[in-house]
């Protein structure tokens, strides 16, 4: 007796057979390589996105549309990717938070980036891509989103660019007609160049469930112009029954914490950070001469900068992903001196120790295997 093969996938079966057999033919490579010359988007050894749309959000804030090429799955709101993108020669990957809901019927899904001072691929995306330009992008991952079940009346609370994810959970609530009683709490430095402030103003107008506040903070006056416990009491009093959906800067982070910290409430607070949190540097820091062993490299490095961008500005391309202590991928091995934590402050001595460069700077003289 033979088993039926469900619909679909019998089609799939012979599509990997062919692709087996005329990878024989691509050998050492494989056919996927050979079709990325022709269509990045039909691609299986690694996923493209076609620039489809940009809009320029603020004068320093891009959203830019993406079409996915083969294997793309479809996000949770408030999940982010990571994007790839060759900038004078080197590569460099970033991770962006998507910012339109799944409801999309087109395909298609949205990031925002705003351009900040120094950064060579925020820089690149907002003043430089264009529509038609491929560029790689992993799948959506992260833990930040809203819970599928249980209805909770959510509070968002967000600063500058830390609106996306808060964005794309309020844009796919509202597309699957299920909004609930929900209060959002928004910092941006001024109205005109809060990201997304027109939709969150006609939201604030046409939805009946949607609460903004946005405190602009070079407008307010000084003691309005942060968060601060008064201030929740005021634009939010009954924050304690809500779950709280947070990302923004570490600084707003950190007030959030102690705040629901002290209210016993730590379990109600979610957040999402998109800069490590670094510990102040001490006035006596000092940097050094590193060497890039495997490079066969020395540069001179002040006590602060992380040694991932020492690296890159002395024209290596070590491996990277998140840039803030999360990923592990540009973890590298000390094999003599001392680096520092930016996080903890701790220094790192002992040769063999795991060393993630993104997070840590020279303190002294130190050798890397990179
Ligand atoms: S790049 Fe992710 S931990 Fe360093």
């Amino acid at each position: 007796m033979t088993t039926p093969v469900p619909q679909g996938k019998a089609p799939r079966r012979w599509l990997t057979r062919l692709s087996a057999i005329s990878d024989m033919f691509a050998f050492p490579l494989r056919t996927s390589h050979y079709v990325e010359l022709v269509n990045p988007l039909w691609t299986t050894h690694r996923m493209h996105a076609r620039v489809v749309d940009v809009w320029d959000e603020t004068r320093d804030a891009r959203t830019v549309t993406l079409k996915p090429g083969a294997n793309w799955r479809l996000h949770r709101p408030g999940q982010h990717i990571r994007v790839g993108i060759p900038v004078d020669g080197r590569h460099y990957t970033r991770t962006y938070t998507i910012s339109s809901p799944p409801e999309r019927d087109d395909g298609c899904f949205t990031i925002t980036v705003k351009k900040i001072d120094g950064g060579r691929l925020s820089h690149h995306i907002v003043r430089n891509l264009k529509v038609g330009d491929f560029i790689p992008v992993g799948l959506p991952q992260g833990e930040f989103y809203l819970p599928d079940a249980s209805p909770v009346q959510p509070l968002f609370i967000t600063a500058g660019s830390g609106i996306t994810p808060a964005m794309s959970m309020v844009r796919s609530l509202i597309a699957q007609e299920r909004l609930p009683d929900t209060v959002h709490i928004h910092y941006a430095p001024h109205e005109f160049d809060t990201i997304f402030g027109r939709e969150l103003r006609r939201l604030d107008q046409e939805q009946a469930h949607y609460h903004l506040h946005e405190v602009h903070t070079r407008q307010a006056p000084e003691d309005q112009n942060h968060f601060t416990e008064a201030q929740l009491e005021r634009l939010c009093p009954d924050w304690r029954e809500r779950d709280c959906y947070a990302c923004g800067p570490p600084a707003l982070l950190a007030a959030l914490e102690r705040t629901w910290d002290a209210a016993g409430l730590t379990q109600r607070l979610h957040i999402e950070r998109f800069r490590a949190d670094f510990a102040p540097i001490p006035d006596d820091a000092v940097g050094g001469r590193v060497r890039f062993a495997d490079s066969d490299l020395d540069v001179d490095a002040d006590g602060e900068t992380n040694l991932l961008r020492v690296a890159e500005d002395a024209g290596l391309n070590p491996p990277h992903g998140c840039r803030m202590g999360i990923c592990h991928t540009c973890n590298t091995t000390l094999t003599a001196g001392c680096v520092r934590d930016l996080r903890s402050g701790d220094f790192i001595n002992e040769p063999g120790a795991i060393v993630q460069v993104c997070v840590c700077a020279a303190a002294g003289d130190c050798e890397l295997a990179l």
